[in-house]
C-alpha cells in the first residue's frame, strides 16, 4: 500500500459533514466515500438511521500513532479507539468513516497532518492555553444566561482548553459552593441543550469559583491575585481573560487595578484578554474615551469588542458564500444588483430594559453595532486573507466609503418611529410611552429606517436600505439582495411592469437560509410567468444543533483571534455614523407620521423612503 496522499500534504483537511439530528430523530445520516486524492471530498449517500450515537470524536495523536476516540459512545459499543498507522491512514480512513455515520457533529475538522500535530488540536486549529477566565460583574444576568451557558457548552464539547478556571468576581457574598449552585440553577432555563447533564456539569463546576470584592478596593484585586496564585505558577495564573460584564464607566478602574495588581501587561510569554461587551460607549466622544481607557494597560490586540452577531454562524456564513460562489461573487456589485435590503426585525418589545432603553434608542441599540456589521460584511472587497486585520481592514473602508449624513440628509433618508399600543401575534401590547421606566413624553425611538449610499467603485449609485425595530410583526433578521430586472421586451403581454426580478436573500434568524428568487414558466398552454424559489436551509442541510453566538466568542478570545471582535477604529467610524444620524434628529420630537402601532411594519414614512426611488421594503416570510 503506498504513502496516503493526505499525510504527505501538511496543510490538508477533512471535513465531515452530517445532520445534527441525532439521537433524537434518526431520519438518515451520510455514509461517506472517500477520495485520498483530492483529500478533502467526502461523498454523502443518505441512509436510514443508526443507533444513539456519541456526540464528538477527536482524531488524537498517541505514542506515534493516530487514534480516534469518541468520550460518549453508547452502551456497548464502547472501545472504539483505533490505532492509525501515520503512515497510510489507513484505519484512519475506517474509522473516520464510521465516526462520520455516528458522530452528532455538523462537521468535523481533522488535520492528518503529522506535522501539524504538535501543535494544533484534533480541529486542525491551535490547542487551546490553560488559562483563567474572570468574570468582573459575575453576579450580573449576562453571566448566568449567556457566559456559563456557552462555557458548560464548550466544556460539554470537549473544545475547552485542557486546564481552566473560571472565576467570578462581583460584590455580592457568596461562596464557590453557593455561586456553583445558583449558576446550575439558571443553567436549567439558559442552556440550549436540555436535561443539562449532571456529569458534565459537576466536572465543569469543579473549576468554577467566586471572589468576592468590591470593585473600587484595592484589597479585592490582591485577594483575586492571590486566588489565581493558588491556582499555581504556571499558565492558569498568567493567562487570563478578564471578560468586562460591567458598566462602561467602570473599565477604567478596573484595568488600572488589574494592571497594579500585576495581574494585566502588554507583553510576555503568557497573554492576558479583555473582552468587553455593548453597549460600547453612546457616541464618537465617549467610545473614543472607552478606548482610551482600554488601552492605557492593554494594547489593542488584547482588546475583544464584542458584538455578538458576528458569533451567529449565518453572519460568518456572510463571507464564506460570497467569496467562494464565484456565480454570485462575479454578481456583486452595481452592475447587477439594484439595491439591497437588511432587516432586523423584532417581535418583541422592551421587557424589563426601559431604563436601558432610554438611554439608548434603536439606533444606538442595533445600528451601530449589529446592522453596520452586517451590512460592512455584506459590502466590503475581499479581504486579502482571512487573518484578523485583513478582515477588519477591508471593513472600516466600507464604512468609511459610505456616504457622510448632513441634516439635511438625515431628514431625507433616514426615518425613526415609536410604537405605540397595538396587538402583537393577537396580544395586546402596551405603547412605549407607557412601557416601565420610560418617561411619559419620550421621543427615543424604537425603530429606524436609513437609505445608505456607499461611495466606492463596487456599490456607487447602488442604495442599501437598513430597518430594525421592536414589537413589529416577526421576528427575522435578513439581507435581500435585489438584481436588476431583465428589459421588459419579451414578457410584458404576461407580466406588464412587474415582472419579478431576481432577489437572493440571506437568511440570518431565524430559519436560517439562503433562498434565491427567480421566474419559471407556469406549466401549461400559456406563457404565464411566476417567481419560484430555490432554497437551502440550515437545518435540513446540516442538522437543527446551532452553537450560541457567546460559544464561538468566547472560544475564540482564548484562541486569540480578534477576527469576529471590533477594532477600535471600526467602532469609532460606526459612532460617526450614528452620531451624524443623531445630529439630524437633535431638537425634532417625533411627529405622528413616525409613530407606529405595535404588531405593524414600522411608520409609513418608512414606506415613503423607499419609494422615492420606485422600491419597496421585503417583508421576511415564515419560511417553513
Ligand atoms: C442586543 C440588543 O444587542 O441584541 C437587544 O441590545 C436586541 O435590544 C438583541 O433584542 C437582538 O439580538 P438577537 O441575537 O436576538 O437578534
Amino acid at each position: 500500500m503506498g504513502e496516503n496522499p493526505w499525510l504527505r500534504e501538511p496543510k490538508r483537511f477533512l471535513f465531515i459533514h452530517r445532520p445534527r439530528c441525532f439521537p433524537a430523530k434518526i431520519r438518515a445520516t451520510r455514509t461517506t466515500a472517500l477520495k485520498p486524492k483530492t483529500g478533502v471530498e467526502w461523498h454523502g449517500a443518505r441512509s436510514a438511521g443508526f443507533p444513539a450515537c456519541p456526540s464528538s470524536v477527536a482524531l488524537r495523536r498517541v505514542d506515534g500513532f493516530w487514534r480516534l476516540s469518541s468520550r460518549q459512545f453508547p452502551k456497548g459499543n464502547t472501545g472504539l479507539e483505533s490505532p492509525v498507522n501515520p503512515q497510510t491512514g489507513m484505519s484512519a480512513l475506517r474509522s473516520l468513516n464510521f465516526a462520520a455515520r455516528c458522530a452528532n457533529m455538523a462537521a468535523m475538522r481533522v488535520a492528518l497532518s503529522p506535522d501539524s500535530a504538535a501543535a494544533n488540536g484534533s480541529d486542525g486549529r491551535p490547542n487551546l492555553d490553560p488559562c483563567t477566565i474572570v468574570i468582573f460583574g459575575a453576579s450580573g444576568d449576562l453571566t448566568a444566561r449567556k457566559l456559563i451557558p456557552a462555557l458548560y457548552h464548550l466544556f460539554k464539547d470537549q473544545q475547552m482548553p485542557s486546564s481552566f478556571r473560571v472565576v467570578g468576581f462581583a460584590r455580592r457574598e457568596k461562596t464557590d459552593a453557593s455561586w456553583r449552585q445558583e449558576l446550575r440553577a439558571a443553567l436549567d432555563q439558559f442552556s440550549r441543550t436540555k436535561p443539562v447533564d449532571e456529569k458534565v456539569w459537576s466536572a465543569f463546576a469543579e473549576n468554577v469559583f467566586y471572589c468576592q470584592g468590591d470593585l473600587t478596593a484595592d484589597a479585592a484585586y490582591k485577594k483575586l491575585e492571590a486566588q489565581l496564585t493558588g491556582f499555581g505558577s504556571g499558565p492558569l495564573r498568567e493567562n487570563l481573560l478578564f471578560y468586562l460584564a460591567i458598566s462602561p464607566s467602570q473599565f477604567g478602574e478596573v484595568i488600572e487595578q488589574v494592571h497594579r495588581a500585576g495581574l494585566l501587561n502588554r507583553e510576555g510569554v503568557a497573554w492576558q484578554r479583555l473582552v468587553v461587551e455593548k453597549p460600547f460607549g453612546r457616541d464618537l466622544a465617549s467610545a473614543q474615551a472607552l478606548n482610551r481607557e482600554l488601552t492605557r494597560f492593554a494594547h489593542e490586540r488584547q482588546v475583544f469588542r464584542i458584538d455578538h452577531y458576528l458569533g451567529k454562524e449565518t453572519v460568518q456564513n456572510i463571507l464564506m458564500f460570497r467569496f467562494s460562489n464565484s456565480i454570485f461573487e462575479r454578481l456583486w456589485n452595481r452592475e447587477s444588483v439594484d439595491h439591497v435590503q437588511i432587516t432586523v426585525s423584532e417581535k418583541l418589545g422592551l421587557g424589563e430594559r426601559g431604563g436601558y432603553y432610554e438611554e439608548a434608542g434603536a439606533l444606538r441599540d442595533m445600528v451601530q453595532n449589529h446592522m453596520m456589521q452586517v451590512l460592512s460584511l455584506i459590502a466590503m472587497e475581499p479581504p486579502v486573507s482571512l487573518e484578523a486585520e485583513a478582515v477588519r481592514d477591508e471593513k472600516v473602508k466600507l464604512l468609511k466609503s459610505i456616504r457622510p449624513l448632513t441634516p439635511a440628509d438625515v431628514a431625507k433618508q433616514v426615518v425613526r418611529g415609536q410604537y405605540f399600543a397595538g396587538l402583537v401575534a393577537g396580544q395586546p401590547r402596551p405603547g412605549y410611552r407607557q412601557e416601565p421606566k420610560v418617561k411619559t413624553d419620550s421621543n427615543v425611538e424604537t425603530y429606524v429606517a436609513l437609505k445608505l449610499l456607499i461611495d466606492n467603485w463596487r456599490w456607487s449609485g447602488v442604495p442599501f436600505y437598513l430597518r430594525t425595530g421592536k414589537n413589529l410583526p416577526l421576528s427575522a433578521s435578513e439581507v435581500r439582495i435585489q438584481f436588476r430586472p431583465t428589459p421588459h421586451v419579451l414578457f410584458a403581454a404576461q407580466c406588464g411592469n412587474h415582472l419579478d426580478a431576481n432577489a437572493l436573500t440571506l437568511r440570518l434568524q431565524p430559519n436560517e437560509g439562503i433562498s434565491l428568487r427567480f421566474n419559471g414558466k407556469v406549466p401549461g398552454v400559456s406563457l404565464g410567468v411566476r417567481p419560484v424559489r430555490m432554497h437551502f436551509s440550515y437545518d435540513a442541510e446540516f442538522g437543527a444543533y446551532t452553537p450560541e453566538a457567546y460559544e464561538r466568542l468566547l472560544l475564540e478570545a482564548i484562541l486569540g483571534d480578534a477576527t469576529l471582535f471590533i477594532r477600535r477604529d471600526e467602532v469609532e467610524i460606526a459612532w460617526q455614523i450614528a452620531d451624524s444620524i443623531r445630529a439630524g434628529w437633535q431638537d425634532r420630537p417625533l411627529t405622528n407620521r413616525e409613530f407606529y402601532a405595535a404588531g405593524t411594519w414600522g411608520p409609513i414614512a418608512a414606506d415613503d423612503l423607499l419609494a422615492q426611488l420606485g422600491h419597496t421594503w421585503h417583508e421576511p416570510q415564515v419560511i417553513i
